[in-house]
């Protein structure tokens, strides 16, 4: 793999901004990591636990050139770590009584190795089930099943992890539904109180993780996102109000090149989010130049637009406690492994939705991610873009989603009253 190139590349890498080389720099002082500790935000990416050396020297240094590039970027930019892969279903769970940690305990090690902090992704996802799954779960086991599975998982790393998506991508409004549930094996075998049960789960096995609903195309102003984040949001309310443990939103934030920008929805989202005293996270963060004519200056320049004016949006908003982008080098994204559509460039072009390139050198896109921390916890978004009706009044009243199916929302329980 690239990983055997030097280090040193990235310290005076031949930069698609206008800086000098010596203004270069993004090791130490200059890396996202304390870029993002001097604002009192989490930075970090997505990794393939197998490609991290755990024999590396966190302290040695990038100049020494020692270690591989992969790992000593990991060490040198990231204070949080999540697993791309390695702790889905398909990676922990090679039967239905067997359980396989090795690349995820990998991580956790690498990550204390470091003092890293590591992100649980995920306990139930419709998606990476393993193969057995579909000949072996149904409605008599799979209660027991997905409270084992957490039970096991969550409690390996209790006391271990900064948070867990506990539930992932659970809302589909295509799917039809009156709740606008995704109809995922978890809703038709369980019902939709997988979701509670999931939750609950979690906490009884690690009561210290945050534990995270987490989404995408929740991010835009757009008839369909708005839609879905009014959905994403409440089903988080229903959860909040029914005393169920959730302590934060992924906001997933693949985002595209080309098109809309994120603006006041999903501001109002993560305000909203604040009002119930949860923390947002941006879990997933890259930008898909699939669309976008022009050749790699232009794909950089577009890139790092999207992640200034996206980080400049949501990091002053003070409960958007750590960013992390999926994968860090387009040598290794699923953007450049897909061959759907929506990830091929008509021109045959790899993609360069990242903080680094295919070499491991830093795009415009790591200079954009770091000059948002710095401004992170400066108010930048006026709030009058915020409509009445989105910002102010009861928490638990609809949100407004326009285009959503023209279905009310189902009524809210009150929270059990104690004693
Ligand atoms: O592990 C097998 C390997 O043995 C086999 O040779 C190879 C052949 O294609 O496939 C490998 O599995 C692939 C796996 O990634 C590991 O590379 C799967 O086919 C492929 O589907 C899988 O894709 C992952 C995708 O989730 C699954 O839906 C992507 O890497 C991963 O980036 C992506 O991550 C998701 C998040 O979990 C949730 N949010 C969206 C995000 C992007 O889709």
């Amino acid at each position: 793999m690239a990983a055997a190139v030097g280090f040193q590349r990235c310290l005076f890498a031949k930069g698609r901004d206008s800086q000098s080389p010596a203004k270069l720099n993004v090791t130490g002082a200059d890396s996202l990591r304390a870029h993002a500790s001097a604002v009192g935000l989490q930075v970090g990416f997505a990794v393939v636990p197998q490609l991290l050396d755990l024999n590396a020297d966190p302290a040695s240094g990038s100049q020494t050139g020692s270690q591989d590039v992969y790992t000593r970027t990991v060490i040198e930019q990231a204070s949080i770590l999540v697993a791309e892969n390695a702790m889905k279903w398909s990676s922990l769970r090679p039967t239905a009584t067997t359980y396989a940690f090795d690349q995820a305990d990998r991580l956790f090690a690498f990550a204390a190795h470091c003092t890293q902090q590591v992100r649980g992704h995920n306990l139930c996802w419709h998606e990476q089930l393993p193969a057995w799954f579909a000949t072996t779960a149904t409605k008599d086991n799979a209660r027991d099943l997905l409270t084992q599975h957490i039970q096991t998982v969550a409690g390996r790393y209790a006391g271990r992890v900064h948070s867990w998506d506990v539930v992932n991508e659970a809302v589909h409004i295509p799917d039809g539904r009156a709740d606008c549930l995704r109809k995922s094996p978890w809703l038709e075998f369980i019902g939709p109180e997988y979701i509670e049960l999931a939750f609950t789960a979690a906490a009884k096995a690690d009561p210290q993780a945050k534990l995270t609903y987490n989404d995408y195309d929740i991010e835009l102003d757009t008839a369909e996102q708005t839609a879905k984040r009014g959905q994403v949001l409440q089903l988080v309310r229903r959860l909040h109000a029914r005393g169920i443990p959730i302590h934060a939103i992924g906001i997933q934030s693949h985002l595209q090149a080309s098109g809309p920008r994120a603006g006041a929805g999903v501001i109002s989202l993560i305000r909203e989010a604040a009002k119930m005293g949860l923390d947002v996270y941006i879990t997933e963060m890259d930008v898909n130049t699939h669309a976008l004519e022009g050749g790699p200056d232009a794909q950089d320049a577009a890139v790092a637009a999207v992640y200034k004016s996206y980080l400049d949006l949501v990091l002053p908003e003070p409960n958007v406690k750590a960013v992390l982008t999926w994968g860090f080098t387009s040598a290794r994204t699923w953007l450049n492994q897909s061959k759907q559509p929506w990830a091929l460039r008509p021109d045959g072009a790899r993609q360069r939705p990242l903080p680094f390139d295919d070499e491991y050198a830093p795009t415009p896109a790591f200079f954009a991610m770091r000059n948002s921390l710095d401004s992170a916890r400066q108010p930048v978004v006026p709030t009058d873009i915020l409509t009445p009706q989105q910002n102010q009044g009861d928490p638990y009243a609809p949100f407004a989603v326009p285009g959503s199916p023209g279905v009310p929302p189902p009524p809210v329980p009150q929270p059990k009253l104690q004693g």
